[in-house]
């Protein structure tokens, strides 16, 4: 008994040493890989308790937004200035926020800035770990990488290193190329985001516009719902500049934006947005690649520390496969994508009721 004891625990630190494993004990009494890891397990726990509150609701979306508007800050070409995923949107936030493509953004700057003063951390990495962390409760999104380590900004980006909803197709990957060295396929990856996604700013008076029928859940809906033809603008208010296609759930109260309607049917992007229709572990897979790359725009990954092992396991994905909300079929898919079409059930019942809050709750006023 005691010699296969020994032998194992022989074995183990023979194990360890050849993955080359090391652990330190932090302040608080958290191991780590590593001691620039040591910050993050209690921001985690404050975001968790204080601002998302363990939800996918509006904090988490947002915190998501965020880590796109600052990390794509960045231009290959040089044709704008930028130091990519560095913070500048907090550090530099007279100059970026009043951006036409930062509308709506002064709220995850506003939310998340705070914990600046309680976190030893830079402003670059808390937006990243924001984002990371909020989705974590988003049902079906993937555990993306932390890096950590990410110097404060010195200068702001330019503005127009954002793209607007009304910038055609080829406006968009052009930017994306130079922002991120993206390419059109993982521009469709990145857009999975707009699964767990409301438009706070595009419809005069109303806030918290949903892009798919399921806003609470990092399911493929979105890259369905996008594909299905439209029949009008959610609220009847027809005065967003471009920003908004008809909609196929208008009385639903969902909205489209027309970068999406455009991406969903143009040819270098349409059969990638099909490919993620009902492939939840793809889109998944598709989308942490994609991000992992976005986060770490502007900075050499080997001058950053792996601190993922922070982050919580997600909350995994829903069963339920991808539907045509009641009311709409196969007739209505506008296909731009010569593959076929995955065959899926219609929801039973009357038009789709969109969840207000994470709970289910109608009225955005519950939450
Ligand atoms: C590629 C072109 C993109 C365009 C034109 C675009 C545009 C927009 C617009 C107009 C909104 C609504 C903002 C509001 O009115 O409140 C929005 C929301 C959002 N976007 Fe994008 N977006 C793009 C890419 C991305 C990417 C790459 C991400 C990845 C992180 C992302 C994440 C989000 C999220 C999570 C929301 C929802 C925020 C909320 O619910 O409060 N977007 N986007
Ligand atoms: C980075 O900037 C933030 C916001 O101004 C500040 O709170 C933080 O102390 C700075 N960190 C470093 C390492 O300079
Ligand atoms: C796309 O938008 C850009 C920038 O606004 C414009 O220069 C270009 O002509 C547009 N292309 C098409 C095909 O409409
Ligand atoms: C809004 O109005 C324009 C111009 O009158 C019209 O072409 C368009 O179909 C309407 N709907 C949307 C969603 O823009």
């Amino acid at each position: 008994m005691v010699f296969k004891v020994t032998v194992a625990t022989v074995a183990l630190a023979a194990f360890a040493g050849a993955a080359n494993i090391k652990r330190v004990t932090c302040p608080d009494g958290n191991v780590a890989s590593d001691e620039a890891c040591c910050a993050f397990f209690s921001l985690r726990d404050d975001l968790q308790e204080n601002l998302f509150g363990g939800e996918c609701g509006e904090e988490a979306h947002e915190a998501l937004r965020l880590t796109f508007h600052d990390a794509i800050g960045f231009s290959r070409s040089g044709a704008l200035k930028g130091g990519g995923a560095d913070g500048s949107i907090i550090i530099f936030k007279d100059i970026e926020l009043p951006f036409p493509a930062n509308a709506g953004i002064d709220d995850p700057v506003g939310d998340v800035s705070p914990f600046l003063t309680r976190h030893l951390v830079t402003a670059g990495d808390l937006i990243q770990f924001s984002g990371a962390l909020g989705i974590t409760n988003c049902p079906g999104a993937p555990q993306l990488q932390f890096l950590a380590g990410r110097p404060n900004a010195t200068f702001p980006a330019d503005d127009n290193t954002v793209p607007l909803p009304q910038a055609n197709a080829t406006s968009i990957l052009q930017r994306m190329a130079d922002g991120g060295d993206f390419s059109a396929a993982e521009v469709v990856h990145l857009l999975a985001s707009h699964t767990v996604a409301r438009s706070d700013t595009l419809v005069p008076g109303h806030e918290a516009v949903p892009f798919d029928t399921t806003p609470f859940t990092f399911d493929t809906q979105f890259f369905l719902e996008t594909l299905l033809r439209g029949t009008g603008v959610p609220f009847g208010v027809n005065n967003t500049d471009g920003a908004e296609s008809d909609s196929p759930l208008p009385q639903s109260g969902e909205m489209r934006l027309n970068s999406d309607f455009l991406l969903a049917r143009d040819q270098r992007t349409a059969c990638e947005w099909q490919l993620q229709i009902n492939n939840q572990q793809l889109m998944m897979a598709n989308f942490k690649r994609a991000m992992d790359k976005m986060a770490i725009i502007g900075h050499n990954a080997r001058d950053l520390v792996d601190c993922t092992e922070v982050l919580p396991q997600p909350v995994p994905p829903v069963r339920k496969p991808a539907t045509f909300p009641a009311g709409t079929n196969r007739q209505e898919v506008q296909q731009a994508c010569p593959s076929p079409f995955p065959a899926l059930p219609t929801d039973p019942g009357q038009a789709t009721q969109i969840p207000a809050c994470p709970d289910g709750d109608l009225d955005l006023d519950d939450c």
